[in-house]
């Protein structure tokens, strides 16, 4: 009978890996505490709603806090894969201080926006240094944050139109309380 045994040597190279930029891993590292600090954020938010007659908005915000930390947890996967140094840094401590609805809104927005710049300036360091794995991973969160930044303005224009009806402040909670919670919800990390 003939012989199928075939042996193909394969040569695993562990220095093979390609290294990151310091500047980029020290950016990237800050990524994983700025995406922990928002899912806090959030988390502070849902606190507040749960403190109000408002479970569908305590929801939403539980929902984006748990897609933060999959955020913060894309970060250090990909710094684990890249072979690079993960460095922790403490989470501070998040604002509890709301009025209305429409603050927390407005406040999340503004949180949004900030994380948008953030991931903004860590894609034009990666293009700098031209990592390109980098830039791709970047380009999915640039797209994350165009998604959540729309989603929280739409809610923002229809807090604004209920002003403070309670009854159209409760369509709104409801609507809010049925926003997909698995999974990562709206495009969140997988
Ligand atoms: Fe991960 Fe919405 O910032």
């Amino acid at each position: 009978m003939r012989s199928h045994c075939w042996f193909y040597p394969v040569t695993l190279n562990p220095t093979h890996v390609m290294t990151l930029n310091p500047k980029l891993t020290k950016l990237l590292n800050e990524q994983i505490n700025n995406e922990m600090s928002s899912s806090y954020v959030y988390l502070a938010m849902a606190a507040w709603f749960e403190q109000t007659p408002y479970a569908g908005f305590a929801q939403w915000m539980f929902t984006q806090s748990r897609e933060e930390t999959m955020h913060a947890l894309k970060f250090y996967q990909y710094l684990a894969d890249r072979d690079a140094k993960v460095e922790l840094e403490p989470i501070a401590k998040p604002n509890a201080d709301f009025k209305t609805p429409l603050d927390v809104f407005q406040q999340s927005l503004q949180q949004e926006e900030k994380v948008t710049q953030q991931i903004n300036d860590l894609y034009e360091v990666a293009e700098q240094v031209k990592d390109h794995a980098s830039k791709n991973l970047l380009l999915w969160f640039l797209n994350e944050q165009m998604e959540e930044e729309k989603t929280v303005r739409d809610m923002l224009d229809r807090l604004k139109l209920a002003g403070n009806d309670p009854a159209s402040l409760l369509v709104l909670d409801r609507e809010a309380g049925s926003r997909p919670s698995g999974g990562g919800g709206s495009g969140g990390a997988e």
